[in-house]
């Protein structure tokens, strides 16, 4: 069978990538535009997110634009992360005395589904995480076919065990720490990595085993001060030569709370996390007068290339999700489920968060290395 004849009804269609961007999000560009070219569609990309859909922003993508993108970070298209169409900010009231400085919202998904017809979409793949991949689901509805590919480096998606992007930053925050390591050893002190995640301890699992860190602080596990001074006291004791931490910025002691670094009432998921680093070397140091530092991993752990694995997936996703449009399966995001790619319903993860469990094994197995969680 040639490719013409599983090929579609679908003449062309929109590629969108949305909400915080993550290594591979180009690679899944490529898989989907190269396939659509392939079976004669052509395809325009959105710029910014949902912004360039607010704001009529479109490109095209032909075969040249796709060149050489596969091992670059970023999105070729740009990316967005506080533009919820359904609650767009289109003004702010009167600064008090006069008002409450507040933003105003209107739903502008209408204008957006204008846009999309004035530029001959019949089918819109979109690359996101949650928030993002629930606005396709609105637009499915409204009658614009819709694909999903979940994305983030935080690996939270609910109904996909892994996301693209996660493994770029976890290979990035094991480099991190292996440096730090060494730099630890030679002055014989405690260094706290603090990895992203926002609610999930994915990246600092995976990151804290891989880099043999001493101590790996999680959300989904409440630490208690007490344990990590233990921890570290009997290192020093046991002339070890450093101590290597890797916390979750959304750890937190037991009975305490999240750090926040920002609240951002303009964007569609507010709070910013960020800061138990720092907090967690001062008390440290101070408790237990092993000097200590920190290092806040950030958007390190977000850009740049790639690795392979992430790559792979990529195409993987992206090659899926175009299945998916030929068969016409539309109103679905493409997963992972027990290492075999699938697909669910496009608003299942909507609102939701794929977090570590207690039955996690590799909790197993990093206690058995010798990790502390703080409990
Ligand atoms: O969701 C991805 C993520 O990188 C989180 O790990 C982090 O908390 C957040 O985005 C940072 O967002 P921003 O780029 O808006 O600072």
């Amino acid at each position: 069978m040639s490719l013409s004849d599983t090929c579609p009804v679908i003449r062309r269609i929109g590629v969108l990538t949305g909400g915080g961007d993550c290594p591979g999000l180009n690679a899944v560009i490529r898989a989907v535009s190269k396939d659509a070219l392939q079976c004669g569609m052509s395809v325009v990309g959105v710029e910014d997110g949902y912004l360039g859909l607010i704001e009529n922003r479109f490109c095209e993508i032909t075969d040249d634009k796709l060149a050489g993108i596969l091992q670059q970070g970023g999105t070729i298209l740009g990316s967005n992360n506080k533009s919820n169409p359904s609650r767009f900010v289109v003004g702010y009231n009167p600064a008090p005395p006069k008002g409450d400085g507040k933003p105003i919202y209107a739903d502008v998904t209408a204008k957006c589904m204008t846009h999309l017809r004035q530029h001959g979409v019949e089918a819109l793949v979109v690359i996101g995480g949650d928030g993002t991949l629930t606005s396709a689901a609105t637009f499915s509805k409204l009658g614009m076919p819709c694909v999903g590919v979940p994305k983030t480096i935080d690996n939270d998606i609910v109904g996909s065990e892994i996301t693209f992007g996660f493994q770029t930053a976890v290979a990035t925050a094991t480099e991190a720490m292996d440096r730090c390591r060494t730099t630890a050893d030679s002055h014989h002190r405690c260094m706290v990595v603090e990895v992203m995640g926002r609610n999930a301890g994915w990246i600092a699992l995976h990151a804290g085993v891989a880099a043999g860190a001493d101590v790996i602080l999680i959300p989904e596990i409440p630490f208690d001060m007490t344990k990590l001074y233990t921890r570290i006291l009997s290192r020093s004791k046991a002339h070890k030569r450093s101590s290597l931490i890797c916390v979750s910025e959304g750890a937190k002691p037991a009975g305490g709370s999240q750090i926040v670094a920002k609240v951002d009432p303009t964007s569609p998921d507010p709070i910013r996390l960020g800061g138990i680093g720092k907090w967690l070397a001062d008390t440290i140091e101070e408790s237990t007068g092993v000097e200590s530092r920190y290092v806040v991993l950030g958007h390190v752990q977000r850009g740049g290339t790639p690795v392979a694995a992430d790559r792979v997936l990529s195409t993987m996703l992206g090659n899926h999700a175009m299945k998916l449009l030929r068969e016409g399966k539309v109103g679905r995001m493409v997963a992972v489920q027990r290492g075999t790619l699938t697909d669910i319903d496009l608003s299942e993860p909507a609102g939701k968060q794929r977090l570590v469990t207690p039955a996690e094994p590799l909790i197993d197995a990093a206690r058995a290395v010798g990790a502390c969680f703080g409990d």
